[in-house]
Protein backbone atom coordinates (compact mmCIF):
# COMPACT_ATOMS: atom_id res chain seq x y z
CA UNK A 1 0.00 0.00 0.00
CA UNK A 2 1.25 3.21 -1.03
CA UNK A 3 2.28 5.56 1.93
CA UNK A 4 0.87 9.14 1.36
CA UNK A 5 3.46 10.64 4.00
CA UNK A 6 5.95 9.79 1.56
CA UNK A 7 5.44 12.74 -1.20
CA UNK A 8 5.58 15.53 1.34
CA UNK A 9 9.02 17.38 3.52
CA UNK A 10 8.37 15.49 6.36
CA UNK A 11 7.71 17.23 9.79
CA UNK A 12 8.48 16.57 13.59
CA UNK A 13 8.61 12.26 13.44
CA UNK A 14 8.50 11.89 17.60
CA UNK A 15 5.29 11.69 18.74
CA UNK A 16 7.02 12.43 22.13
CA UNK A 17 8.51 15.62 21.06
CA UNK A 18 6.18 18.52 20.67
CA UNK A 19 9.01 20.51 18.06
CA UNK A 20 8.27 24.43 17.45
CA UNK A 21 11.67 24.29 15.77
CA UNK A 22 9.10 23.75 12.23
CA UNK A 23 7.94 27.06 10.85
CA UNK A 24 5.04 24.92 8.85
CA UNK A 25 1.43 25.58 8.92
CA UNK A 26 -0.57 22.81 10.56
CA UNK A 27 -1.58 19.83 8.00
CA UNK A 28 -5.55 20.11 9.58
CA UNK A 29 -5.70 23.66 8.36
CA UNK A 30 -4.75 23.03 4.90
CA UNK A 31 -7.98 23.37 1.97
CA UNK A 32 -8.16 20.13 0.68
CA UNK A 33 -11.59 20.39 -0.07
CA UNK A 34 -11.30 23.91 -1.68
CA UNK A 35 -8.70 22.69 -3.86
CA UNK A 36 -10.11 19.72 -5.20
CA UNK A 37 -12.94 22.38 -6.61
CA UNK A 38 -10.81 24.66 -7.19
CA UNK A 39 -8.80 22.09 -9.29
CA UNK A 40 -12.37 20.83 -10.94
CA UNK A 41 -13.40 24.42 -11.85
CA UNK A 42 -9.80 25.78 -13.33
CA UNK A 43 -9.84 22.68 -15.90
CA UNK A 44 -13.17 23.32 -16.93
CA UNK A 45 -12.54 27.09 -17.60
CA UNK A 46 -9.17 27.02 -18.79
CA UNK A 47 -9.15 23.44 -20.37
CA UNK A 48 -6.18 22.40 -22.77
CA UNK A 49 -4.31 25.63 -21.55
CA UNK A 50 -4.48 25.06 -18.51
CA UNK A 51 -2.15 22.00 -19.88
CA UNK A 52 0.16 23.73 -21.85
CA UNK A 53 3.21 26.04 -21.24
CA UNK A 54 1.29 29.41 -19.11
CA UNK A 55 1.81 33.35 -19.90
CA UNK A 56 5.50 34.27 -18.67
CA UNK A 57 3.63 37.13 -16.33
CA UNK A 58 1.81 34.63 -15.17
CA UNK A 59 -1.95 33.98 -16.13
CA UNK A 60 -4.42 36.65 -16.20
CA UNK A 61 -7.24 35.58 -14.27
CA UNK A 62 -4.82 34.91 -10.90
CA UNK A 63 -2.92 38.55 -12.01
CA UNK A 64 -6.18 40.65 -12.43
CA UNK A 65 -7.44 39.47 -8.92
CA UNK A 66 -4.25 39.68 -7.06
CA UNK A 67 -4.08 43.56 -7.85
CA UNK A 68 -7.58 44.12 -6.36
CA UNK A 69 -6.60 41.97 -3.77
CA UNK A 70 -2.94 44.52 -2.95
CA UNK A 71 -4.97 47.57 -3.16
CA UNK A 72 -7.24 46.27 -0.30
CA UNK A 73 -4.74 45.21 1.82
CA UNK A 74 -1.43 47.16 0.89
CA UNK A 75 -0.65 50.77 0.61
CA UNK A 76 -1.12 50.93 -3.43
CA UNK A 77 -2.66 48.60 -6.17
CA UNK A 78 0.22 47.11 -8.60
CA UNK A 79 -1.13 48.60 -12.68
CA UNK A 80 -1.06 45.96 -14.97
CA UNK A 81 2.28 45.52 -15.79
CA UNK A 82 3.89 45.84 -12.30
CA UNK A 83 2.88 42.99 -10.94
CA UNK A 84 3.70 38.96 -12.30
CA UNK A 85 3.53 35.04 -11.14
CA UNK A 86 6.38 33.17 -9.25
CA UNK A 87 7.54 29.80 -7.64
CA UNK A 88 6.57 31.00 -4.23
CA UNK A 89 9.68 33.32 -2.24
CA UNK A 90 12.58 31.22 -2.36
CA UNK A 91 12.52 30.56 -6.01
CA UNK A 92 11.57 34.63 -6.86
CA UNK A 93 14.90 35.17 -4.54
CA UNK A 94 16.88 32.75 -6.43
CA UNK A 95 15.55 34.09 -9.57
CA UNK A 96 16.46 37.82 -8.67
CA UNK A 97 19.70 36.75 -7.36
CA UNK A 98 20.39 35.78 -11.00
CA UNK A 99 18.85 38.31 -13.00
CA UNK A 100 20.12 41.57 -10.69
CA UNK A 101 23.29 40.45 -8.88
CA UNK A 102 26.94 40.25 -10.40
CA UNK A 103 29.51 37.59 -9.04
CA UNK A 104 31.67 39.74 -6.07
CA UNK A 105 28.07 41.66 -5.12
CA UNK A 106 27.81 42.44 -1.24
CA UNK A 107 23.94 41.56 -0.49
CA UNK A 108 23.16 43.22 2.88
CA UNK A 109 21.38 40.97 4.84
CA UNK A 110 19.39 41.47 8.40
CA UNK A 111 20.00 40.20 11.13
CA UNK A 112 18.61 38.07 12.34
CA UNK A 113 16.60 36.88 9.29
CA UNK A 114 15.09 33.91 7.77
CA UNK A 115 18.04 31.50 7.84
CA UNK A 116 16.95 29.32 4.67
CA UNK A 117 17.34 32.48 2.61
CA UNK A 118 20.85 32.78 3.87
CA UNK A 119 21.24 29.01 2.11
CA UNK A 120 19.81 30.45 -0.66
CA UNK A 121 22.10 33.61 -1.32
CA UNK A 122 25.29 31.34 -0.19
CA UNK A 123 24.15 29.30 -3.29
CA UNK A 124 25.90 32.37 -5.38
CA UNK A 125 29.13 33.67 -5.36
CA UNK A 126 27.80 36.63 -3.30
CA UNK A 127 29.05 38.18 -0.13
CA UNK A 128 26.82 38.26 2.59
CA UNK A 129 27.23 41.75 4.91
CA UNK A 130 25.11 42.27 7.79
CA UNK A 131 23.00 44.68 9.02
CA UNK A 132 21.65 44.91 12.47
CA UNK A 133 17.97 45.11 13.71
CA UNK A 134 16.70 45.73 17.18
CA UNK A 135 12.95 45.47 18.98
CA UNK A 136 11.79 47.50 16.26
CA UNK A 137 13.37 45.37 13.33
CA UNK A 138 16.17 46.34 11.12
CA UNK A 139 17.71 49.35 11.61
CA UNK A 140 17.61 52.50 9.46
CA UNK A 141 21.20 53.75 11.20
CA UNK A 142 22.88 50.35 10.89
CA UNK A 143 21.96 50.40 7.06
CA UNK A 144 23.40 53.52 6.32
CA UNK A 145 26.73 52.44 8.11
CA UNK A 146 26.39 49.03 6.24
CA UNK A 147 26.48 51.04 3.08
CA UNK A 148 29.32 52.92 3.90
CA UNK A 149 31.14 50.42 5.12
CA UNK A 150 31.07 48.74 1.95
CA UNK A 151 31.87 51.86 -0.21
CA UNK A 152 35.19 52.21 2.24
CA UNK A 153 36.50 48.30 1.28
CA UNK A 154 35.76 49.34 -2.38
CA UNK A 155 32.65 47.01 -2.58
CA UNK A 156 29.54 47.17 -4.18
CA UNK A 157 26.64 46.79 -2.13
CA UNK A 158 23.75 45.65 -4.31
CA UNK A 159 21.06 44.97 -2.59
CA UNK A 160 19.00 44.44 0.73
CA UNK A 161 17.32 40.79 1.61
CA UNK A 162 14.65 41.62 4.26
CA UNK A 163 11.57 40.81 6.29
CA UNK A 164 9.87 44.12 7.24
CA UNK A 165 6.53 42.07 8.02
CA UNK A 166 6.03 40.02 10.66
CA UNK A 167 9.99 38.73 10.64
CA UNK A 168 11.03 35.25 10.25
CA UNK A 169 12.50 34.53 13.63
CA UNK A 170 11.77 37.84 15.38
CA UNK A 171 8.06 38.73 14.28
CA UNK A 172 9.07 42.44 14.20
CA UNK A 173 7.35 44.84 11.92
CA UNK A 174 9.29 48.00 11.01
CA UNK A 175 7.46 51.33 11.70
CA UNK A 176 5.99 53.76 8.80
CA UNK A 177 9.12 55.82 9.62
CA UNK A 178 11.56 53.02 9.70
CA UNK A 179 9.81 51.70 6.11
CA UNK A 180 10.27 55.40 5.11
CA UNK A 181 13.81 56.04 5.96
CA UNK A 182 15.36 52.43 4.72
CA UNK A 183 13.75 53.13 1.25
CA UNK A 184 15.30 56.71 1.33
CA UNK A 185 18.45 55.36 1.95
CA UNK A 186 18.66 52.61 -0.47
CA UNK A 187 17.32 54.86 -3.30
CA UNK A 188 20.00 57.52 -2.15
CA UNK A 189 22.63 54.56 -2.23
CA UNK A 190 21.31 53.21 -5.79
CA UNK A 191 20.86 50.01 -4.24
CA UNK A 192 17.86 47.59 -4.05
CA UNK A 193 15.37 46.18 -2.12
CA UNK A 194 14.71 42.64 -2.27
CA UNK A 195 11.46 42.73 0.61
CA UNK A 196 10.22 39.24 1.65
CA UNK A 197 6.76 39.68 2.34
CA UNK A 198 5.63 35.97 3.09
CA UNK A 199 3.36 37.24 6.12
CA UNK A 200 1.23 39.83 5.10
CA UNK A 201 -2.11 38.34 5.32
CA UNK A 202 -1.32 36.84 8.33
CA UNK A 203 -2.41 39.63 10.98
CA UNK A 204 -3.69 39.10 14.13
CA UNK A 205 -4.56 42.23 16.02
CA UNK A 206 -4.40 45.35 13.17
CA UNK A 207 -3.80 45.58 9.38
CA UNK A 208 -0.54 45.44 8.35
CA UNK A 209 1.74 48.17 7.52
CA UNK A 210 1.70 49.50 4.19
CA UNK A 211 5.09 47.48 2.41
CA UNK A 212 8.08 48.56 1.55
CA UNK A 213 7.35 47.96 -2.35
CA UNK A 214 3.99 50.51 -2.05
CA UNK A 215 6.18 53.28 -0.81
CA UNK A 216 8.50 53.26 -3.57
CA UNK A 217 8.13 55.82 -6.33
CA UNK A 218 11.80 55.01 -7.84
CA UNK A 219 11.81 51.04 -8.68
CA UNK A 220 14.04 50.32 -5.70
CA UNK A 221 12.08 47.85 -4.23
CA UNK A 222 10.94 44.39 -5.41
CA UNK A 223 8.46 42.47 -3.05
CA UNK A 224 8.09 38.99 -3.10
CA UNK A 225 4.71 37.28 -1.60
CA UNK A 226 3.31 33.82 -1.60
CA UNK A 227 0.18 31.67 -1.48
CA UNK A 228 2.27 29.17 0.65
CA UNK A 229 1.20 30.75 4.40
CA UNK A 230 -2.08 31.41 3.19
CA UNK A 231 -2.75 28.37 0.94
CA UNK A 232 -0.32 25.48 1.04
CA UNK A 233 3.26 25.44 0.71
CA UNK A 234 2.92 22.16 -2.41
CA UNK A 235 1.59 25.12 -4.79
CA UNK A 236 4.91 26.71 -5.23
CA UNK A 237 2.98 29.88 -6.27
CA UNK A 238 3.63 33.38 -5.24
CA UNK A 239 3.86 36.66 -6.77
CA UNK A 240 5.98 39.60 -6.93
CA UNK A 241 6.07 43.63 -7.27
CA UNK A 242 8.02 45.84 -8.31
CA UNK A 243 8.85 48.42 -11.25
CA UNK A 244 7.91 47.86 -14.67
CA UNK A 245 11.47 47.42 -16.40
CA UNK A 246 12.03 45.62 -13.15
CA UNK A 247 9.23 42.66 -14.27
CA UNK A 248 9.84 42.67 -17.97
CA UNK A 249 13.29 41.91 -17.59
CA UNK A 250 12.06 38.79 -15.65
CA UNK A 251 9.30 38.18 -17.88
CA UNK A 252 11.70 38.10 -21.12
CA UNK A 253 14.39 36.61 -19.38
CA UNK A 254 15.68 32.89 -20.60
CA UNK A 255 14.06 30.75 -17.50
CA UNK A 256 10.80 32.24 -18.99
CA UNK A 257 11.07 32.09 -22.41
CA UNK A 258 11.57 28.71 -22.01
CA UNK A 259 9.61 27.31 -19.66
CA UNK A 260 6.81 29.40 -19.66
CA UNK A 261 5.09 30.98 -16.53
CA UNK A 262 6.32 29.70 -13.08
CA UNK A 263 4.12 26.46 -12.30
CA UNK A 264 1.56 27.72 -14.48
CA UNK A 265 -1.29 24.50 -13.54
CA UNK A 266 -1.28 25.31 -10.37
CA UNK A 267 -1.49 28.87 -10.56
CA UNK A 268 -4.46 28.09 -12.70
CA UNK A 269 -6.03 26.01 -9.84
CA UNK A 270 -5.11 29.29 -7.52
CA UNK A 271 -6.62 31.87 -9.83
CA UNK A 272 -9.76 29.77 -9.66
CA UNK A 273 -9.46 29.42 -5.74
CA UNK A 274 -9.33 32.81 -5.55
CA UNK A 275 -12.15 33.91 -7.82
CA UNK A 276 -14.83 31.84 -6.06
CA UNK A 277 -14.53 33.80 -2.61
CA UNK A 278 -12.39 30.66 -0.93
CA UNK A 279 -9.47 32.00 -0.37
CA UNK A 280 -10.95 34.44 1.51
CA UNK A 281 -12.68 32.17 3.65
CA UNK A 282 -9.48 30.26 4.15
CA UNK A 283 -7.44 33.38 5.17
CA UNK A 284 -10.18 33.92 7.80
CA UNK A 285 -9.98 30.81 8.85
CA UNK A 286 -6.24 30.42 9.71
CA UNK A 287 -6.50 33.95 11.41
CA UNK A 288 -8.43 33.35 14.11
CA UNK A 289 -6.71 29.71 14.65
CA UNK A 290 -3.14 31.05 14.73
CA UNK A 291 -4.10 34.03 16.78
CA UNK A 292 -5.70 31.53 19.18
CA UNK A 293 -2.52 29.72 19.15
CA UNK A 294 -0.49 33.01 19.81
CA UNK A 295 -1.93 33.84 22.55
CA UNK A 296 -2.43 30.43 23.91
CA UNK A 297 1.71 29.69 23.64
CA UNK A 298 2.27 33.73 24.96
CA UNK A 299 0.31 32.68 28.09
CA UNK A 300 1.69 29.27 28.61
CA UNK A 301 5.22 31.39 28.25
CA UNK A 302 4.30 34.06 30.78
CA UNK A 303 3.43 31.11 33.17
CA UNK A 304 6.04 29.05 32.95
CA UNK A 305 9.40 30.17 31.94
CA UNK A 306 11.38 32.01 34.84
CA UNK A 307 12.14 35.35 35.55
CA UNK A 308 14.75 37.41 33.31
CA UNK A 309 13.41 36.06 29.88
CA UNK A 310 12.22 38.27 27.34
CA UNK A 311 9.34 37.54 25.25
CA UNK A 312 8.66 39.62 21.74
CA UNK A 313 4.39 39.49 21.19
CA UNK A 314 4.72 39.13 17.26
CA UNK A 315 1.53 41.21 15.73
CA UNK A 316 1.57 38.33 12.78
CA UNK A 317 3.00 35.31 11.10
CA UNK A 318 4.20 32.57 12.84
CA UNK A 319 6.78 33.02 15.01
CA UNK A 320 7.78 34.30 18.82
CA UNK A 321 11.36 34.97 19.27
CA UNK A 322 12.81 35.02 23.00
CA UNK A 323 15.53 36.28 24.73
CA UNK A 324 17.48 34.33 27.58
CA UNK A 325 19.19 35.76 30.94
CA UNK A 326 22.81 36.46 30.17
CA UNK A 327 25.24 33.61 29.93
CA UNK A 328 22.50 31.18 28.61
CA UNK A 329 23.40 29.17 25.15
CA UNK A 330 20.10 28.17 23.16
CA UNK A 331 22.08 25.41 21.33
CA UNK A 332 23.05 23.49 24.35
CA UNK A 333 20.37 24.62 26.00
CA UNK A 334 18.44 22.67 23.05
CA UNK A 335 19.56 18.85 24.01
CA UNK A 336 18.41 19.56 27.48
CA UNK A 337 14.73 20.48 25.98
CA UNK A 338 14.84 17.54 23.73
CA UNK A 339 15.39 15.55 26.52
CA UNK A 340 12.02 17.23 28.53
CA UNK A 341 10.06 16.55 25.42
CA UNK A 342 9.86 19.78 23.21
CA UNK A 343 12.29 21.62 20.69
CA UNK A 344 12.82 24.79 19.33
CA UNK A 345 15.77 26.60 16.60
CA UNK A 346 18.32 28.31 18.42
CA UNK A 347 18.68 31.70 17.85
CA UNK A 348 22.27 31.65 16.41
CA UNK A 349 20.83 30.01 13.35
CA UNK A 350 19.11 33.42 12.18
CA UNK A 351 22.73 35.17 12.05
CA UNK A 352 25.06 35.55 9.55
CA UNK A 353 27.91 35.60 11.25
CA UNK A 354 28.06 35.61 15.37
CA UNK A 355 24.72 36.56 17.91
CA UNK A 356 21.78 35.26 18.42
CA UNK A 357 23.38 32.36 20.76
CA UNK A 358 21.12 33.37 24.01
CA UNK A 359 17.93 33.60 22.23
CA UNK A 360 15.51 30.81 20.73
CA UNK A 361 12.39 30.84 17.73
CA UNK A 362 9.27 28.92 18.73
CA UNK A 363 6.59 28.50 15.83
CA UNK A 364 2.69 28.40 17.23
CA UNK A 365 1.29 27.48 13.97
CA UNK A 366 1.96 23.35 13.73
CA UNK A 367 0.51 22.20 17.03
CA UNK A 368 -3.08 22.86 18.85
CA UNK A 369 -3.14 25.58 21.40
CA UNK A 370 -2.81 22.35 24.46
CA UNK A 371 0.36 21.07 23.05
CA UNK A 372 2.26 24.57 22.65
CA UNK A 373 1.30 25.55 26.44
CA UNK A 374 2.63 21.74 27.07
CA UNK A 375 6.09 23.11 24.66
CA UNK A 376 6.10 26.24 26.76
CA UNK A 377 6.16 24.34 30.01
CA UNK A 378 8.62 21.91 28.99
CA UNK A 379 10.43 24.43 28.15
CA UNK A 380 10.10 26.06 31.29
CA UNK A 381 11.37 22.62 33.00
CA UNK A 382 14.40 22.73 30.86
CA UNK A 383 15.63 26.18 31.71
CA UNK A 384 15.12 25.57 35.47
CA UNK A 385 17.07 22.25 35.20
CA UNK A 386 20.12 24.07 33.59
CA UNK A 387 20.86 27.49 35.26
CA UNK A 388 22.17 30.12 33.45
CA UNK A 389 25.72 29.28 33.41
CA UNK A 390 26.21 25.79 33.22
CA UNK A 391 23.74 25.84 30.07
C1 LIG B 1 10.57 34.88 5.54
C2 LIG B 1 10.28 33.71 4.67
N1 LIG B 1 10.49 33.81 3.36
C3 LIG B 1 10.23 32.79 2.52
C4 LIG B 1 9.77 31.58 2.99
C5 LIG B 1 9.50 30.49 2.00
O1 LIG B 1 8.47 30.92 1.17
P1 LIG B 1 7.99 30.08 -0.09
O2 LIG B 1 7.33 28.84 0.43
O3 LIG B 1 7.05 31.00 -0.77
O4 LIG B 1 9.20 29.75 -0.89
C6 LIG B 1 9.54 31.42 4.35
C7 LIG B 1 9.07 30.15 4.89
O5 LIG B 1 9.24 29.83 6.04
C8 LIG B 1 9.81 32.52 5.20
O6 LIG B 1 9.61 32.43 6.52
Amino acid sequence: MFDPSLVALRGPLDPNLIDLGYGYPDPALLPVEAMQRASAEALRRFGSNMLSYGANAGPTPLLDWLRVRLGGYDGRTPAPDEVMTTPGNSGALDQLLTLFTQPGDVILVESPTYHLAIRVMRDRPLELATVAADEGGLRPDALDEAISRCMHNGKCARALYCVPTFNNPTGASLDLARRKAIVDIAARAGILIFEDDVYRELTYDAPAPPSLWSLDERGVVLRMGSFSKTLATGLRVGWLTAHRDHIQRIVDGGLLDSGGGHNHFAACVVAALCESGEYETQVDKLRAAYRERRDALLDALQAHLPAGCVVRRPGGGFFVWIELPDGTNTARLLLTAEAHGMSFLPGSRFFLDGGGEDALRLCFTLYAPEALAAAASRLGNALRATPAQNV
